[in-house]
């Protein structure tokens, strides 16, 4: 059993094996501690991704490929989406649901690294990721290693937990989100890895949301838009590969 500290430390093993506790229980888990509006952010993201018709799309961190199914609803069977994630169990589930919904021939799911994508450099319009960039080890490497395989003029896209700034709303919902959700997400994933303790601790060591516009700045962005939703529990950051 590894502690909240060791988790922290975002060992790519250990990450792995916490997300494959939950896997089976993901979705339901999303749906139900966001109170179902984990899919209009992710939505909202696709929309302020500047996707273009026929792009090519790559969605890091996929998990259950909901962001890359996001995205094939508005490239609407042109283009080509790729979701891609480290973990077996999570690819495993987002090819089932693919299967089921009918989208394999749309999208792809493939097991990679983030902080190693298998794909040449500028291969992709947008490289995109939503609720994973948090959990990789090297947090400017993964993004770099975003923006490496976007091409010039491509977008960036992270949609992340965030810190809400209203000082009431901040006090209530830090009160469901530290104590409430942790209890209700053991309770139902039954995890031994804690992995809704470890939410909100990597959500509160995380780069608020101008030190993550900085990183992405570092790593080559440039015009990074910052969007916040829902209070500013969720935002989501848009940057421009330079075309140089
Ligand atoms: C919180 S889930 C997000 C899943 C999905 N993107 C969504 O919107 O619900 C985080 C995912 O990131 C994946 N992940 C974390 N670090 C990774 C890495 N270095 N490379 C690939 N996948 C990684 C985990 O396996 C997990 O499936």
């Amino acid at each position: 059993m590894l502690t909240q500290t060791e988790l922290l430390t975002k060992k790519g093993e250990h990450i792995q094996q916490m997300f494959g506790s939950i896997a089976s229980v993901y979705d339901l888990l999303n749906t139900l501690l966001s109170l179902n509006f984990d899919k209009s952010w992710r939505k909202f993201a696709v929309k302020v991704s500047n996707v273009t018709p026929g792009a090519k799309v790559l969605d890091v961190c996929t998990g259950t490929g909901d962001l890359a199914i996001a995205y094939s609803k508005v490239l609407n069977g042109g283009g080509k989406v790729i979701g891609s994630d480290f973990c077996h169990e999570m690819v495993k589930l987002a090819d089932h649901k693919l299967r089921k919904k009918n989208l394999s021939n749309k999208i792809e799911v493939l097991g990679a690294d983030t902080l190693h994508l298998p794909f040449q450099d500028n291969y992709f319009q947008v490289s995109a990721v939503a609720f994973g960039i948090r959990n990789v080890s090297d947090l400017r490497a993964g993004i770099a290693e975003m923006v490496r395989i976007t091409a010039p003029g491509g977008r960036v896209v992270i949609l992340e937990f965030s810190q809400p700034t209203n000082p009431l709303f901040k006090a209530i919902y830090y009160f469901y989100f530290k104590k409430i959700l942790p209890l209700l997400g053991k309770l139902i994933s039954r995890s031994k890895y804690n992995a809704y303790s470890y939410l909100p601790s990597s959500v509160l060591t995380f780069p608020d949301r101008y030190g993550l516009k900085k990183k992405m700045e570092s790593c080559g962005l440039a015009d990074v838009k910052i969007f916040s939703r829902t209070m500013g529990i969720v935002t989501i950051h848009v940057g421009k590969k330079s075309c140089k």
